[in-house]
């Protein structure tokens, strides 16, 4: 496995592949990683000839100065599992190297961004977005891999991937989770023992919604029993829990066997801010 810390170190690596017509797969990454980003890395391995993981922990993409302070890093145990995984590179960016000088270009999102961590986390996906263009010109990857678990991610950069014309396939690969239902994620280790406890009613809230909806229920009524769930819990304050169009981030107010339809679901554990969604009609 071999890592590096610049575009200009990766060039010729690059081209030595293009030459011998292999594809690049990319897994970009903020580190402190789980078996939920190595899902990412197993699918490209699969299914492309050579794996290429970043891992840069984005100061762009974080609204709030506490979650970017506090954002776990543990790149030496990050390193020996992509390695025992399999992984070829390691893309390890600087600040510098991604930023050398500020950004002052601007993604407006639309809707998308209007919406759901649109609207709770401003900044958020202009950061996001910046963040994955640069790798994506930096890097070149023939195809790119995200997880289905940040669902308005995935929506933010399909717009990015075509509406500027990156030449590049995405591969969505479905949300990892704990064996009691709960999404991994590198915030998780956040949690203390009481909070990870009632962190479940993120998964249990999903589950249930989804059956009400399916045994005939109105959605406002299923969103409505939620959020007083929500609100029974001490220390957890719900965010938003929503019906939407999963490419689209249209809010539902009715649900439809006909259309196509996610929830999602953002709330706090004190002051760790996780979130989830599954897909109903896919
Ligand atoms: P990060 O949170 O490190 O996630 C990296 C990738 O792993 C994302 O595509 C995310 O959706 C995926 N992922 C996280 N948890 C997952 C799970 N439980 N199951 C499946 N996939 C999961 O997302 C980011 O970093 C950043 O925003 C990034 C795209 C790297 C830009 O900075």
């Amino acid at each position: 496995m071999k890592l590096f810390r610049t575009g200009a170190e990766w060039n010729p690596l690059w081209l030595k592949h293009l030459q011998k017509n292999q594809e690049i797969g990319l897994v970009p990454t903020m580190g402190a990683l789980h078996e939920g980003h190595l899902d990412l890395v197993r699918k490209s391995k699969q299914t492309t000839d050579l794996t290429l993981v970043s891992i840069f922990v984005n100061p762009t993409q974080f609204n709030n100065p506490v979650d970017f302070a506090k954002y776990p890093i543990t790149l030496e145990a990050d390193l020996e599992k992509l390695a025992e995984a399999g992984v070829d590179y390691v893309f390890l960016p600087d600040v510098m190297e991604m930023y050398p000088t500020p950004t002052v270009l601007k993604f407006d999102f639309g809707h998308l961004e209007n919406v759901l961590e649109g609207k709770y986390r401003p900044g958020h996906f202009n950061g996001v977005g910046v963040v994955v263009s640069k790798l994506f010109h930096i890097l070149r990857p023939n195809v790119a891999f995200f997880g289905q678990k940040d669902l308005q991610q995935v929506a933010i950069i399909r717009r990015l991937v075509n509406d500027l014309s990156f030449k590049l396939k995405l591969d969505i690969v479905p949300t990892k989770r704990e064996i009691d239902g709960l999404a991994m994620s590198s915030r998780n280790v956040r949690l203390n023992q009481e909070d990870r406890g009632k962190a479940l009613i993120l998964f249990n809230s999903l589950e249930k919604a989804k059956a009400e909806l399916f045994s005939g229920r109105k959605w406002l009524e299923v969103q409505k029993g939620i959020e007083a769930d929500f609100g029974q819990i001490s220390s957890v304050r719900l965010d938003y829990f929503e019906l939407v169009h999963p490419e689209s981030f249209v809010i539902y107010e009715d649900f439809s066997l006909e259309e196509k339809s996610s929830i999602c679901v953002a709330a706090y554990l004190d002051d760790v801010r996780l979130i989830d969604n599954f897909p109903v009609i896919s």
